[in-house]
């Protein structure tokens, strides 16, 4: 069998690990793979390299993707880019294809089972872990690790200068990273999507926990967190190939808006693509190298149209059409238990 792999969407740490198993196993059953370069681009554009076992060796400690990565949608001009993309997967002598990415990638790859009968399977990623079906992606353990490294560090900071840090994390729609960092780093309180920012309620907590003899704080908040009837802060008016705003920024006003109602001074630190980079923790190599081995299983089975997941411990099998039917925002009972300390 020859199996192309790409890998879609923002990158993040893990990615490696999963190509790595790939090889490998599709290695061990007499098949041979092909890289397809940054993503749904290099399918349409026809780039592509030759994967072989040796050249997987260590990658598995390497963040971000040794096959690059872009948000290339073929959907979006359709008349060119498919036939295109079905050409190239054609010349290529392709039997299967693993598409590892978000809900992005993962949905293309299911469209293009679905309406052309691509032979698909695809594999979840992102540090946002917002994809449905599976429990947890990986990337996000290790995004949670550098928020909370990064929180450590200016707590120092923020306690010498008695000040508030409000430090920003990504996570586009659904408040996990802030929600799962804010509780690592006992931060006094926490801002996410699912949950309208409430000023005021933010200003009366971080004034008492002064009063009950705290000299600094740290407030979290998540990139997609928002004001009532505002929408989100957005860094760019454009959208992607995927109609997606680029967020970024309510940290600022939040900060500045937590100055004017605390008389605290307030400064603000976006932690941005620091949370997509660098090496894998270990939780992300063993789930991206477990989901990997599931993936070639499938493909070996000629079982397509398919992705795996992770649920509990187990790897599962399900359908892209089921991993990709919406996104999967935080599990408010987790949220619940972090407001225990900022009632
Ligand atoms: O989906 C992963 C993510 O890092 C989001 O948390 C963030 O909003 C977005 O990607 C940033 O995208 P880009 O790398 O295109 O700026």
């Amino acid at each position: 069998m020859k199996v192309g792999l790409l890998t879609g969407g923002g990158d993040c740490p893990g990615l490696n690990a999963v190509i790595r198993a790939v090889v490998q196993s599709v290695h061990n059953d007499g098949g041979s793979c092909v890289g397809i370069l940054e993503g749904w681009r290099g399918l349409v554009k026809g780039m592509s390299r030759p994967l072989e076992v040796a050249e997987t060796d260590g990658i598995i400690a390497r963040g971000g993707t040794i096959l690059g990565s872009s948000r290339t949608n073929p959907f979006k001009n359709a008349d060119f880019d498919i036939p295109a993309v079905r050409a190239n997967f054609q010349a290529l002598g392709l039997d299967a294809l693993v598409a590892i990415g978000g809900d992005d990638t993962l949905g293309v790859a299911h469209r293009l089972h679905k309406d052309f009968q691509m032979p698909m399977v695809g594999v979840p990623k992102t540090i946002d872990n917002d994809l449905m079906v599976t429990d947890f992606t990986f990337g996000f353990d290790t995004a949670i690790n550098i928020v909370t490294e990064a929180i450590d560090r200016l707590r120092t900071t923020a306690e010498s200068h008695r000040r508030i840090i409000v430090v920003e994390t990504m996570g586009r729609h659904a408040g996990w990273i802030a929600c799962f960092s804010g509780i690592a780093t006992a931060a006094d309180y926490i801002l996410i999507p699912e949950v309208p920012i409430d000023i005021a309620h933010v200003a009366e907590v971080l004034k008492r926990h002064r009063a009950e003899g705290k000299n600094y704080n740290i407030v979290v908040v998540s990139e997609g967190a928002e004001f009532p009837d505002k929408g989100t802060t957005n860094i760019a008016a454009e959208t992607d190939a995927f109609g997606h705003v680029r967020l970024g920024g309510v940290g600022n006003v939040v900060a500045k808006l937590i100055e004017d109602q605390t008389g605290y001074e307030t400064r603000c630190v976006i932690l941005g693509h620091l949370q997509r980079g660098g090496a894998p923790s270990a939780y992300d190599r063993v789930l991206a190298t477990r989901l990997g081995l599931g993936a070639s299983r499938l493909v070996l089975q000629k079982n397509f149209g398919t992705m795996v997941a992770l649920s509990g411990t187990k790897i599962i099998e399900t359908t892209l059409a089921a991993g990709v039917a919406a996104s999967k925002t935080l599990t408010m009972s987790f949220y619940e238990e972090a407001a225990t300390f900022f009632k």
